[in-house]
């Protein structure tokens, strides 16, 4: 496989810092090269455009580095139903592709149900998708705009969300809202809390994660 490209170093130190437990983490920054893919893989992005070919590609080069630090085979990663990686057996992860920079977290299955991550750059969600974004339990209290370690309230929670998502979905099957998915933030310790509701009732036990921000990026893990 291709050399480890060093743009992707604080992605991979960051996720690797966020996980409470031994992982597969992998990072590159994305230039126009697309890398290998496995036969079964191709057909997900076969009408995609060169930019999509190009992440798609990384997060799979990401994932099965992930997979060998962990012992695994490098392994064939199709992408499943909405668009899920469908692990191999005994390993869950999970990919993230943002402002130039891909990476990918693997685990073994008997340490973490599902895993979850993302990471986007601070100020990248604007206001007007806060009603969408934030539930009203979520909005923070009237006064200036909060800010925590420099990530504004909404990029953060919309980035907390898309995390938790990742990981609830391939465990339930569920397309979920984020008026859905419920986050409690606990800003001492950067952990949150993250709860699936449906019908307005709690779906499944919550999910846990852990956030950091760090050059201009904030970054969350979920399990
Ligand atoms: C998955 C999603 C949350 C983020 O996707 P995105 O904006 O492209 O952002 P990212 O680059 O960080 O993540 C994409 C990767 O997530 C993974 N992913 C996609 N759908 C997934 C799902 N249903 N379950 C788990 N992982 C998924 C894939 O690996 C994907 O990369 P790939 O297609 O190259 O393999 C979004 O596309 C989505 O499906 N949203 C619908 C539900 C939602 O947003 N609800 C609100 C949050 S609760």
């Amino acid at each position: 496989m291709r050399s480890f490209d060093p743009q992707g170093g604080p992605a991979r130190d960051a996720f690797l810092q966020l996980f409470p437990g031994r992982v597969g983490v992998a990072a590159v920054g994305l230039s126009d090269y697309v890398f290998p893919l496995f036969p079964g893989e191709e057909v997900a992005i076969v009408k995609a455009v060169a930019k999509r070919r190009v992440e798609f590609s990384a997060g799979r080069h990401c994932a099965r580095l992930a997979m060998t630090q962990l012992g695994y085979p490098a392994s064939v990663l199709p992408s499943g139903a909405d668009r899920a990686p469908v692990w191999p057996s005994g390993l869950t992860g999970s990919i993230t592709h943002s402002a130039g920079v891909c990476a990918a977290v693997v685990a073994p299955c008997r340490h973490f149900l599902s895993i979850g991550i993302d990471m986007e750059p601070i100020d990248a969600v604007p206001a007007e998708l806060a009603d969408e974004v934030l539930r009203p339990d979520e909005i923070a209290p009237r006064g200036p705009p909060i800010r925590l370690d420099g990530v504004d309230w909404l990029t953060l929670h919309f980035c907390l969300k898309e995390a938790a998502y990742k990981a609830f979905y391939p465990r339930f099957q569920n397309i979920i809202s984020f008026q859905e998915m419920r986050v409690e933030v606990d800003p001492r310790s950067r952990e949150y809390l993250a709860e699936a509701q449906i019908g307005g009732k709690n779906a499944v036990p919550p999910f846990h994660g852990r956030f950091l921000v760090r050059d201009g990026r904030v970054y969350a893990a979920c399990w």
